[in-house]
């Protein structure tokens, strides 16, 4: 079966197109095409990012990347652009239709679908995959009825999937090359230990089976790809920060920079599966106070990196400790780890020395689904029909049909 995946939970509008076949052993799948449009150097002038914004933005740019996903999969094919006049007209009278529903909400999404006749030639897609959520409200919400006006025209289930959940089965896929070679997913053994490490969660994940979830342990105040972003924003950086402080860390690293101040290993000794970032961000807003500054008041770029040196590595012992007390608690086969701050090297590296330690494998996202993105979620939706773990289209199928605790 052929998969639309769309996402749109916070600042990044992604489309992908998935192909799966087969079941248990035998499932694979091949990725046939799959566009991010990143809007960070809009919400960059916010210092984070702005829902309204983001809501407006991925109104305008849905269908635009879905023209371009059809395109390079070649499923917008001369015949289908001049669509016949039965289907535009079919397509009119539907468009109508929802205009009550969808336009007081949202008149851009609403008058580009309307002036998107190519949509009025389906294509070859068996199933939409969106994300339902966790993320920004007003942005999630433009994913949702994008998914529902198209599932209407072209009369295709929807399956709403859980974007953590996104996350964990994304780095069990070996490669995000569009090429389409049919790859098999990472082999799991039961039970895996997710770490899912973003902008919006910091969650240890016992994994029972793909669609059963247990949180052992998430955040208490910030997660760790906001602390990221706030200590960012303290150095002067632009948004998001997370890269930034990787830079000016490694740079600190090959200058040979000591740390100007010693920062907290927030709840290491905690002996619980907690997290708390917030302290560890006023600890730096306190250092900056006293930060040498140039007749601009700008920090002393070599501060700046002694600074993230020193964050980057106060994170990293911190998820570290966790990372091990969760492994001890679940004896896990594997790990994965997902979410956008998974890009970070020092902690790639950390998670699969830890992994190799335990003489398990490590899973980490391929580079370009890293962050938010269509593919991982398109994923998760093939395997909900692999495993039969939920195929209910209309709700968020295991994650809330299971009773174990939602992820998010
Ligand atoms: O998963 P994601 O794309 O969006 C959410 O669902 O939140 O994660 C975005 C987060 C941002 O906070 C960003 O600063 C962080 O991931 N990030 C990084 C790195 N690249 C992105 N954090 C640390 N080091 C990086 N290299
Ligand atoms: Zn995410």
């Amino acid at each position: 079966m052929t998969i639309l995946g769309i996402e749109t939970s916070c600042d990044e509008t992604a489309l992908a197109l998935l192909e799966a076949r087969g079941t248990g052993e035998a499932f694979e799948c091949r990725v046939i095409a799959s566009l991010v449009h990143s809007q960070a150097d809009l919400h960059s002038a916010y210092g984070g990012v702005f829902p309204t914004l983001a809501k407006r933005e991925h109104s305008k740019n849905l269908v635009p990347l879905l023209r371009k996903l059809l395109t390079q999969a070649e499923m917008l094919s001369a015949s289908a652009e001049a669509s016949s006049v039965a289907e535009i007209a079919s397509f009119k009278k539907y468009a109508e239709s929802a205009r009550p529903f969808v336009s007081p909400q949202n008149p851009e999404l609403f008058g580009s679908v309307a002036a998107a006749e190519f949509l009025a030639h389906k294509p070859r897609i068996d199933a939409i995959a969106v994300t339902e959520g966790p993320g920004l409200e007003p942005a999630l919400w433009v994913g949702i009825t994008f998914a529902r006006m198209l599932g209407e025209l072209w009369n295709v289930p929807i399956i709403p999937i859980n974007h953590m959940e996104g996350h964990i089965v994304g780095s069990l896929l070996p490669s995000d090359a569009a090429n389409g070679a049919w790859q098999k997913l990472f082999p799991l053994p039961l039970p895996a230990l997710a770490f899912l490490i973003s902008g919006g969660h910091t969650q240890l994940v016992r994994v029972n089976t793909i669609g059963h979830y247990d949180i052992l342990g998430e955040t208490k105040d910030d997660a760790v790809g906001e602390a990221f972003d706030k200590v960012a924003r303290l150095l002067g950086l632009p948004y998001p920060g997370g890269p930034y402080i990787a830079e000016y860390a490694e740079r600190a690293r090959t200058e040979g920079i000591m740390s100007p101040v010693k920062l907290p290993r927030p709840m290491i000794t905690s002996g619980t599966l907690e997290f708390s970032f917030s302290g560890l961000k006023t600890a730096v807003l306190y250092a900056t106070r006293t930060a040498p500054r140039d007749a601009n008041g700008a920090i002393d770029p070599t501060w700046k990196k002694g600074l993230a040196l020193e964050f980057e590595t106060a994170v990293t012992e911190t998820l570290s400790a966790k990372l091990r007390a969760a492994l001890d608690e679940t004896g896990a086969g594997a790990l994965i780890v997902g979410g956008g701050v998974s890009a970070n090297h020092t902690l790639r590296s950390a998670f699969t020395s830890i992994a190799q330690e335990y003489g398990i494998p490590a899973y980490m996202p391929s580079r370009h689904i890293s962050g938010d993105n269509a593919l991982m979620i398109a994923v998760a939706a093939a395997l909900r029909g692999n495993t039969n773990s939920g195929s209910d289209s209309t709700t968020s199928g295991s994650l809330r049909a299971q009773g174990t605790k939602r992820l998010g």
